[in-house]
């Protein structure tokens, strides 16, 4: 039987995500969630833009929802908000693409995104909302936590650490054995040789500490 689950997001992630679950048959996207009241009565590839977070405890008696997934950039926003939907008793739902590679023995967390053409190798562990973006690749033995974000491109070398809310941009290799901190940035394209600390912004080819963002998790 399929269940009733909605994207909360309804920007270029959801869209992405959408595809993602619409080849999966054992969920029914019913609709997105987003609280930009021009996006509402969208539809967005056939799906509808069914209202905001204040609305959702109604759709969700109304439309029987039981699942959801969190399809948003902000790490600390989608954080909560994976929050909110577990306290809402919604299940937060995996979208993994059908030619996304997982190692068989990966573990992976609740509310996971990992899109077309990414690749995890064996013995990984992910956290819970967690996005391994299109074709990032995870080698073998990484720890991946919670709500951090793996930008399209990421290369992570093996035995690598990536603490929560830390986001991997886009195209940034990042070598073998590296530990990086928890709300950490690391930007598009960097190359990251040594470890990094918590909250900090790195970038550049070696990668070197741009600023310290004093943030409490996340962006
Ligand atoms: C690093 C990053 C977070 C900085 O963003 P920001 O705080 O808005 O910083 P700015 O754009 O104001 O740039 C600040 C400085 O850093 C430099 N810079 C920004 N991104 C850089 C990068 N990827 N590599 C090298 N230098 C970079 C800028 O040239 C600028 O230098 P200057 O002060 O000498 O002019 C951002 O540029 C980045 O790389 N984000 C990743 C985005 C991504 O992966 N997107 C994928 C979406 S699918």
């Amino acid at each position: 039987m399929q269940v009733n689950i909605v994207i909360i997001g309804a920007g270029g992630h959801g869209k992405v995500t959408l595809d993602i679950l619409q080849y999966d048959t054992s969920v029914e996207v019913i609709g997105f969630i987003d609280d930009d009241e021009n996006s509402h009565d969208k539809i967005i590839s056939g799906v509808p833009v069914l209202g905001n977070m204040a609305a959702l405890p109604r759709l969700i008696q109304e439309k029987r929802i039981e699942g959801g997934i969190i399809a948003l950039g902000n790490r600390k926003v989608r954080a909560a908000l994976f929050e909110h939907l577990k306290e809402m008793g919604l299940k937060p739902v995996n979208a993994v693409h059908p030619r996304a590679v997982i190692a068989k023995n990966v573990r992976m967390g609740d509310g996971v995104m990992i899109a077309a053409g990414a690749i995890i190798n064996t013995d990984s562990i992910i956290g819970d909302d967690v996005i391994i973006n299109t074709g990032a690749t995870i080698d073998h033995d990484n720890m991946i936590g919670d709500h951090v974000n793996i930008q399209p491109g990421g290369n992570l070398g093996g035995a690598v650490t990536v603490k929560a809310y830390t986001e991997v941009g886009i195209g940034a290799t990042v070598i073998q054995n590296i530990s990086i901190g928890e709300g950490s940035t690391i930007a598009a394209g960097a190359a990251i040789i040594s470890d990094v600390p918590d909250n900090v912004t790195v970038v550049g080819v070696p990668g070197r500490i741009f600023r310290a963002d004093k943030r409490e998790k996340g962006t």
